[in-house]
């Protein structure tokens, strides 16, 4: 897969999945713009890539903030002309069961899963239009379509974003851009090393493959949806998950 002379926006990338996919879309070629809170973790990214040969551009941004986006995605356009892919990875959990889930938690998870996804997408939207050409890639996951207890704002962030996948795949797939989901399973991250062993063992044994995926099993995903080689497909779900829910 070759995304050489393509250009990169993920957020969330300075840790997990998002790191992952910072590397992998290096590694084919891409240079990136990358973007969380954190900037000391981001610049570490950024060196990573930058010992692949690959341009890097770390950012500070909060995509619960649509100014925060936006100046980011215009300081990525002065800095690299243009975005061709971007990678909406950044997000947060703050469990707890709907009966005692605290507003500001159902908001928090929302702003910034969700209404993150749509910011970023508003963003880089328009330059994607002139240009004829985009690939948005939409990080989701399995409790969007299997459930779970304890996550009710999460799963409806993730679910949110499949139909927004949907909704926006069928706005511009006129305009040569493909927005499609990827949707994993249970993946060792910084996110799943806070849960406690008997919960990471009961998710285990619902996994027909018997152990976690790694964030690299995630990233080569959103390369194959960010590749020429997937120019037809749009609107689409792909289930990274080890079998944990078969669609
Ligand atoms: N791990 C899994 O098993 C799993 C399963 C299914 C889906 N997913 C999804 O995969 C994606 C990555 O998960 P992960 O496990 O790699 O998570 P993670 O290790 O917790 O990393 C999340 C990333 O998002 C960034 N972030 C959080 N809030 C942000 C904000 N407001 N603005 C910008 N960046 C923000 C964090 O950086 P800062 O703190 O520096 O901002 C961090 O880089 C998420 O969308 C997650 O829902 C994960």
């Amino acid at each position: 897969m070759d995304l050489s002379g393509r250009i990169a926006l993920i957020t969330g990338a300075s840790q997990g999945i998002g790191r992952a996919c910072a590397l992998a879309l290096a590694e084919a070629g891409a240079d990136l713009v990358i973007g969380s809170r954190n900037l000391e973790k981001l610049r570490q990214v950024a060196a990573e890539v930058e010992a692949l040969g690959r341009k890097t551009l770390a950012l500070s941004l909060d995509v619960s903030s649509s100014d925060s986006v936006q100046r980011a995605v215009t300081a990525a356009l002065e800095a690299l002309g243009r975005i061709d892919i971007l990678v909406n990875n950044a997000a947060i959990t703050k469990d707890s069961l709907v009966m005692r889930m605290k507003p500001q938690d159902w908001d928090e998870v929302l702003r910034t899963n969700l209404d993150g996804a749509y910011h970023c997408i508003r963003a880089v939207l328009p330059g994607m239009v002139r240009q004829r050409y985009g690939r948005i890639i939409n990080i989701s996951s399995v409790v969007a379509q299997a459930g779970n207890s304890g996550q009710a704002n999460y799963i409806a962030s993730k679910a949110g974003l499949i139909g927004l996948t949907k909704a926006v795949a069928a706005e511009v797939a006129s305009r040569n851009i493909t927005v499609n989901a990827v949707a994993p399973g249970f993946i060792a991250t910084p996110m799943t090393d806070q849960l406690p062993e008997g919960v990471r063992q009961k998710i285990l044994s619902l996994v027909p493959l018997g152990r976690m995926g790694t964030d690299r099993e995630v990233a080569y995903g959103v390369r194959f949806l960010a590749s020429d080689e997937a120019a037809y497909i749009t609107g689409h779900v792909l289930n990274i998950n080890g079998g944990m829910y078969m669609a």
